[in-house]
């Protein structure tokens, strides 16, 4: 969580500064601030405001547009409220730094190194920059090392040292930083988000290894002081071209940038009717011998998870568990040999999921993960990775990188299946000339879009509501219940249908919206049911469908919406994309900032 931006070279520092941490707010927008030196004689100066980055600039307009380093932060608060003193950058002595993570040991380090009279903020961070000025010398990448070395915890800092305005420091261990070389300087960010509007290429900051940026270049030191080369990789994403492309909302453009986020996925991977990952290098027996899938993700990535779950049981009789992977390490998890661990991410530095897969791998699993950005954290600790290419995804609720993950899911156990010999070949090309329309049918959704915000007015009026299913309906209603809750704030609850009468239909009263998904056959009239018992009990349905199950349940038709006609098996995107934007619209017309939802940061990198 939280955006880090460094620049050094001859553009106006405190332009590049804000417009960065504008493209970066996604990972934190509770604070923001910057540092630069304004005067090279005179140390940094520091501008931080509790708020948006909107605000920051509104306290900077007096900085001069001729300084030539600087670094800059947007904050998502964990030690420490939301507050001016709590904001980064944080200055101590000579050392002004922002940083990304958790310092676990900071009250001992308070103790340790006498800092109590010292500090201004509650904040981990802070007590990093008093001892690092402590521990400072003179020579900026001794007292680095010196500094982690102290330190417990996880962190990516950016550094300025008041002797030295010419150089931007960096280090790290789990957080990111990448770094990127320009005609007109050098930058360094939290992640490559903030690069691509000026560079073409990246590198990742190797844990441990300090970066001196300078406008000449990029440096790269080992403990022994040694060059290391940058890996450098191509950025084929720029988050700040095209914005929001005329929509309110970037979580309404990802919404429609759907069908291509899933062609773009899935086309590589299907050749002459045939599923294909050649160039993941993934081989066979990856599916032939293992025969437990365990699926570790969090919230909407766990969700493409447990649709994952269903399609690994139904086609390729693979077990298969899906683990929230904040809780994985937790429960003696048993890994046995042959167990295949499938981590799903969309940032791909989600800590707890790259927590559970180092604990599977310690443990003997082989790790394939699924994951949007190239190069992240996730991706390089597992052994197998398939990218999905729903490209930049900005807006906090997780759309186009839901239906994405899921695609890969259905590619997987169909190729599973085919390779444990359980799909004929004829059966393969059909599911997957299936799975090629379904970019067009989510065409069809996004065409009836109005349809669905004229649903959303029953939720308006209402601080509760419940979705009901079964298989995958249920799977498919845990994402969309979590995406009305976190983007309208409106309690919901997904909830199995047939689970209801076990204690939950106890909270059904008069009027409460209840949206009810009904695409698979085999579960249809218990499904109908189950309606049935929420609306004797006053429940207000709110009824999701096809055609060919449709039953007239004395529901109005402006209630009702029927999804384009599929196999039930790949019934979950159509209905993914109506679950997206009744949270959007809801949201929408609650005036509240769609993309932004409070509390929460769109990349979490703190357990
Ligand atoms: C909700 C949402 C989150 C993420 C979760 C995992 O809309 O986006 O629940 O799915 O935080 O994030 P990634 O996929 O980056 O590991």
């Amino acid at each position: 969580m939280c955006g880090i931006i460094g620049y050094i070279g001859k553009k106006t520092t405190k332009d590049i500064l804000l417009d960065s941490l504008e493209l970066l707010e996604y990972r934190g927008y509770d604070s923001a601030g910057i540092a630069l030196f304004a005067e090279p004689s005179q140390g940094p100066v520091v501008r931080k405001v509790a708020g948006r980055v909107s605000a920051l600039r509104s306290v900077c307009e007096d900085l001069p547009s001729d300084s030539c380093a600087g670094i800059g932060h947007t904050r998502w608060a964990t030690h420490g409220g939301v507050s001016d003193a709590n904001a980064h950058p944080h200055q101590q002595g000579r050392v002004t730094l922002v940083h990304n993570g958790i310092i676990e040991n900071y009250k001992e380090l308070i103790k340790e190194y006498n800092l109590k009279d010292k500090l201004v903020s509650e904040t981990d961070t802070e007590v990093a920059a008093a001892v690092l000025d402590t521990l400072y010398e003179g020579d900026p990448e001794a007292a680095l090392r010196k500094l982690v070395s102290v330190l417990k915890g996880t962190f990516a800092f950016a550094v300025l040292f008041s002797d030295k305005p010419g150089n931007i420091y960096a280090i790290r261990n789990v957080s990111p930083i990448v770094v990127a070389m320009t005609e007109h300087g050098a930058l360094l960010a939290s992640d490559v988000a903030a690069l691509g509007v000026h560079a073409k290429e990246y590198a990742f900051l190797p844990e441990y290894q300090v970066a001196c940026l300078s406008a000449k270049g990029i440096l790269v030191h080992d403990e022994k002081k040694r060059e290391v080369p940058l890996q450098l990789m191509e950025i084929d994403w720029d988050t700040s071209r095209g914005g929001k492309d005329g929509y309110p909302f970037y979580m309404e453009k990802e919404i429609h940038e759907q069908p291509d986020a899933i062609r773009n996925t899935i086309e590589p991977h299907i050749v002459n009717g045939k599923t294909s990952f050649a160039e993941e290098q993934i081989p066979d027996s990856l599916f032939r011998e293992n025969q437990n899938i365990v699926v570790i993700a969090c919230g909407t990535a766990m969700h493409a998870g447990l649709i994952g779950q269903q399609l690994f049981h139904t086609l390729a009789n693979i077990h298969t568990d899906v683990a929230m992977a904040s809780e994985f390490t937790y429960t003696n998890p048993v890994i046995k040999p042959g167990t295949l661990v499938i981590a799903v991410s969309q940032s791909g530095e989600t800590i707890d999921t790259l927590e559970a897969i180092k604990y599977a791998k310690k443990r003997g699993a082989k790790v394939l993960s699924i994951v949007n950005v190239k190069g992240s954290t996730i991706a390089d600790n597992s052994d197998y990775c398939i990218y999905t290419h729903a490209g930049p995804e900005i807006a906090v609720a997780s759309t186009k990188a839901f239906t994405s993950q899921a695609s890969v899911f259905y590619l997987l156990a169909i190729h599973a299946a085919r390779l444990n010999g359980l799909l004929s070949l004829e059966e393969v090309a059909g599911y997957l000339a299936d799975l090629q329309k379904i970019p067009e049918v989510i065409g069809k959704i996004l065409d009836r879009k109005d349809f669905i915000k004229s649903m959303t007015r029953n939720l308006l009026s209402s601080d509760q509501c419940f979705m009901i299913g079964r298989g995958l309906d249920y799977s498919l209603l845990l994402e969309g219940s979590l995406k009305l809750k976190e983007i309208s704030y409106i309690h919901s609850e997904a909830y199995a249908s047939g689970e209801l009468k076990h204690g939950t239909i106890a909270l059904i009263t008069d009027g409460i919206p209840v949206v009810a998904l009904v695409t698979q056959s085999l579960l249809a009239s218990k499904e109908y049911s189950n309606i049935r018992e929420v609306q004797s009990r006053g429940g207000n349905v709110l009824l999701i469908t096809k055609q060919s199950l449709y039953k007239d349940m004395n529901i109005a038709e402006e209630d009702t919406f029927i999804l384009p006609e599929l196999e039930d098996m790949f019934m979950p995107f159509p209905a993914a994309v109506v679950m997206q934007l009744i949270a959007y619209y809801t949201s929408a017309a609650k005036g509240y900032d769609v993309d932004k939802p409070r509390n929460l940061a769109k990349v979490v990198t703190v357990e």
